[in-house]
């Protein structure tokens, strides 16, 4: 794994052989985003299985590292989705070296079809970006928010598979960076690799993107998703409700990348989603480059203040223009979402 917490300073790889590395590797977030977090736990179930010699030692280790699993981050419904599958296709298969096959085969499949989605969700939403191209004869402007690209997702990315996509195409993009405070996923990770990919970009301050839209330098908004309700509402990164909300008052469309793996098909109403609340030191100190080499952690506000430190917010259905998921555009409701998933009725 990428292990995120050094870039874009550093490129540091880690190898995590144990549930106990992958559940730490989760919860300290060197990996992160919706789509790698549910790989990784479906990796981390595999490994579970790889220490036992009975079939019911495989039964019951896979069990419990999926419970444990699933403890390491709450919001992205991604993290269980996938743990449970390699517990499922466990328990489902007989013997002892069918059981280890069926964990490795259903980690493996889980991180496929992730490329696969997010691959397909960039040709979806190309037509969307190709549309707001013919309307205008100026670089499209883009805002993002937190870091919806392949650091988050395998490859291709969830919001950023239309954008590279389109920017290989020879679009003439430019993304408006949202930072992300407070572990800044925008400015270090979505900046890093759009400069990688060669995309222009801007990084913009959290609270500069109302501004932008009302100068009319914003053509829509596209973010990802870390758990997206049967009726459309959207749980994303903290400050993705802001946006939207800006969004709505300027008449800029809102468009949610969503691979069905992060749809909670056995939720409705938002409030009972969990919203992680991260250590409040996120918020206290910032980190970043040292002036003379390595990295430095300084110490933003006053001794004497608590902070707290909610890490995601519910964007409402009503303020999303639509979904990009990887069977199509839709609109942001329970028929729009099932009439590309029909096979969701029975769940
Ligand atoms: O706390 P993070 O960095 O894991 O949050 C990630 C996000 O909020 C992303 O926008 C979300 O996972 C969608 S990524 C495809």
């Amino acid at each position: 794994m990428i292990d995120q917490r050094h870039l874009p300073h550093a490129l540091v790889v880690e190898d995590l052989d144990t549930v106990e590395s992958v559940f730490t590797a989760i919860r300290e977030m060197h990996v992160r985003g919706a789509p790698l977090i549910g790989a990784a736990a479906a990796c981390g179930a595999y490994l579970a299985t790889t220490d036992t010699t009975t079939p019911e030692g495989v039964d019951a280790s896979v069990i419990r590292a999926v419970g444990y699993l699933k403890e390491a981050r709450p919001t992205a419904v991604n993290l269980a989705w996938a743990a449970d599958q390699v517990r499922d296709a466990v328990l489902q298969a007989n013997g002892f070296e069918a059981k280890i096959d069926a964990a490795r085969n259903a980690a493996n499949r889980i991180i496929e079809d992730e490329l696969d989605r997010c691959r397909l969700i960039g040709e979806m939403g190309l037509q969307i970006i190709e549309a707001a191209a013919a309307r205008t004869n100026r670089p499209l402007n883009i805002l993002t928010h937190c870091n919806a690209g392949w650091l988050a997702c395998i490859d291709y990315g969830t919001a950023t598979a239309p954008i590279y996509l389109g920017h290989d195409r020879g679009l003439k993009l430019h993304v408006w960076v949202d930072e992300t405070r407070p572990r800044n996923q925008g400015a270090r990770l979505t900046a890093w690799e759009l400069g990688a990919h060669g995309v222009p970009h801007t990084v913009i301050t959290d609270n500069a993107g109302g501004h932008l839209m009302q100068r009319g330098e914003i053509d829509f908004v596209l973010v990802g998703t870390d758990r997206t309700t049967r009726q459309g509402h959207v749980v994303n990164k903290i400050g993705t409700y802001l946006k939207a909300l800006a969004a709505a008052d300027n008449d800029i469309p809102f468009y949610v990348a969503l691979p069905s793996s992060s749809i909670d098909w056995s939720v409705g109403d938002p409030s009972v989603v969990p919203i992680e609340e991260r250590d409040p030191d996120e918020v206290h100190y910032t980190t970043g480059s040292a002036s003379g080499g390595g990295t430095a952690s300084v110490r933003v506000t006053p001794p004497g203040s608590s902070a707290a430190n909610y890490a995601f917010d519910v964007t409402p259905a009503n303020l999303v223009t639509a979904f990009i998921t990887e069977r199509g555009i839709c609109p942001a409701t329970e028929s729009g979402l099932r009439s590309l998933f029909p096979e969701s009725e029975n769940r």
